[in-house]
């Protein structure tokens, strides 16, 4: 059958576009992790609070990052800059 090839990749192109979408940009609005708001909030003032969401860094990385931004006046207590590493780390960890 012609273009059935193209049509079926063009589906799974769609499928992992919408797969990548939905895990950057957090598609399913229903539940957000306490940390996408910190980030929102604390970390949306000077930039794109996505900004960290397309990096990719080590452990070490998102701690000097997270550090650098408390320097700069992003405001986070011990615990939550803590919390945010973490989270970070976690989701944005070097591939
Ligand atoms: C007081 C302003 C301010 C706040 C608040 C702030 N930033 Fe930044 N950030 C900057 C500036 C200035 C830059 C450098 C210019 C740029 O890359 O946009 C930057 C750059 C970055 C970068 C790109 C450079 C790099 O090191 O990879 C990341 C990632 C980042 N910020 C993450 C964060 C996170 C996470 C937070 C919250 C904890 C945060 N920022 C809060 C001012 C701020």
């Amino acid at each position: 059958m012609r273009g059935a090839y193209p049509r079926r990749r063009g589906i799974a192109l769609l499928g992992l576009a919408l797969l990548a979408g939905g895990w950057i940009g957090g598609c399913d609005s229903g539940r957000e992790d306490p940390e996408e708001s910190l980030l929102r909030e604390r970390c949306g003032l000077c930039h794109r609070y996505d900004n960290a969401l397309n990096k990719r860094k080590s452990a070490t990385g998102w701690e000097r990052t997270v550090w650098a931004m408390r320097q700069r006046g992003a405001e986070l207590s011990d615990q939550e800059a803590e919390q945010l590493v973490r989270y970070l780390t976690q989701k944005r960890a070097l591939p």
